[in-house]
């Protein structure tokens, strides 16, 4: 197998701060990695990870300070154009769309910046409206459509000169349910199983990159961390189960996290809360011998409203790999998307 994106050494730094303070953020920090022709590649990490600048650079519309990044085998440095038409992007927001257009005339737009045009164009458009079910509002204005019929749109217009890699930047955020599900779907079976185009899908949703991805590279602060199969990251964890506690009450949270994990054989804790109830996570090989402490610990500080032991998700593996949770809002507090 060819690869189709390689990312070799990638740094993208941003100045920030006021004028006689300023720093470089490094937002992607020797990135690198290599996605497989054909392959559905998810990149994970949460907020300001450095997801969408590595994405912008693959789009050409950053340049990185350093290293390389080749797309089907060309340098995008020396070769933008050639890169830019083996790319479809598409990005979480749909400012990008013409809000007085209605979705055909948006498409008919786009399509001229990439040269279609006349019956080639017609049909592409017929076909991608079909595609993607859209054919009920093509004639009406942007603004008039909800957040994932404007996502639909986007995707389209990405879809316009039949790329072979598509770069998605988390193509689901904010989406309800219903949508998210007809994407999720969209992007495996008829994107990448069908067409067979090479997708980086980028995803703060554990539970999207598990479903969706053969592989993985987990990003924390511009650093990839690691990059596996979820099959491969679940096994290798070597610390099989997570301890949870839903809980009220908590006042000094920090200092609760310090005791349970000086608790016996304990590997990693952490908490986050919402409307004043704190759910802790303790990774460890097991759960039980802890169990009558962890409850002591906490009833010092508050009321216990539940208890569950589970098997890790990919969530807790990136919560052992780097300390960091994916995002605060874990995949329990986010609208359900499995049936
Ligand atoms: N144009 C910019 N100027 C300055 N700093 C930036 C700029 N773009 C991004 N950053 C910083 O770079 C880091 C990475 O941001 P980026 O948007 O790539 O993260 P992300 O993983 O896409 O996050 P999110 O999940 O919130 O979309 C952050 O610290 C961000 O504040
Ligand atoms: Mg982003």
């Amino acid at each position: 197998m060819s690869v189709a994106i390689e990312v070799k050494d990638v740094v993208k730094k941003f100045r920030r701060g006021r004028r006689l303070k300023k720093r470089d953020i490094f937002a992607v920090d020797k990135a690198t990695f290599d996605i497989e022709e054909g392959e559905l590649f998810g990149l994970l990490g949460p907020n300001g990870a450095g997801k969408t600048t590595l994405v912008r650079c693959l789009a050409t519309l950053l340049i990185q300070d350093e290293g390389t990044i080749k797309i089907m085998g060309k340098d995008i440095y020396s070769n933008s154009l050639y890169c830019r038409r083996q790319i479809g992007l598409v990005t979480s927001g749909e400012r990008t769309l013409y809000w007085k257009l209605s979705g055909r005339d948006n498409l008919k737009f786009f399509a001229a910046l990439y040269g279609l045009d006349g019956k080639e164009r017609d049909m592409r458009i017929e076909y991608l409206m079909e595609l993607l079910d859209l054919k009920d509002v093509q004639n009406e204005r942007i603004e008039k459509y909800s957040s994932g019929m404007k996502q639909k749109i986007s995707l389209a217009r990405a879809l316009l000169h039949d790329p072979k890699v598509l770069l998605l930047d988390e193509p689901t955020l904010g989406l309800d349910p219903q949508f998210s599900r007809f994407l999720r779907n969209f992007i495996k079976n008829s994107l990448n199983k069908e067409q067979k185009k090479t997708i980086l899908l980028t995803t703060h949703y554990m539970d999207e990159a598990d479903e969706l991805c053969e592989r993985i590279a987990f990003i924390n602060r511009g650093k990839i961390v690691d990059v596996k199969t979820p099959y491969e990251y679940k096994r290798d964890l070597p610390h099989t189960e997570v301890l949870e506690l839903r809980c009220s009450g908590i006042q000094n949270c920090d200092e609760l996290l310090k005791q349970l994990q000086s608790l016996n054989s304990v590997e990693k804790t952490t908490a986050n809360s919402v409307d004043h109830v704190t759910n802790i996570k303790i990774i460890l090989p097991r759960a039980e011998p802890i169990l009558s402490d962890t409850i002591e610990l906490v009833r010092k500080q508050g009321k216990i409203l539940g208890i569950n032991v589970e098997q890790p998700t990919l969530e807790d593996v990136f919560i052992y790999v780097t300390g960091t949770r994916l995002s605060e809002d874990t995949a329990e507090e986010r609208p359900a998307t499995k049936d």
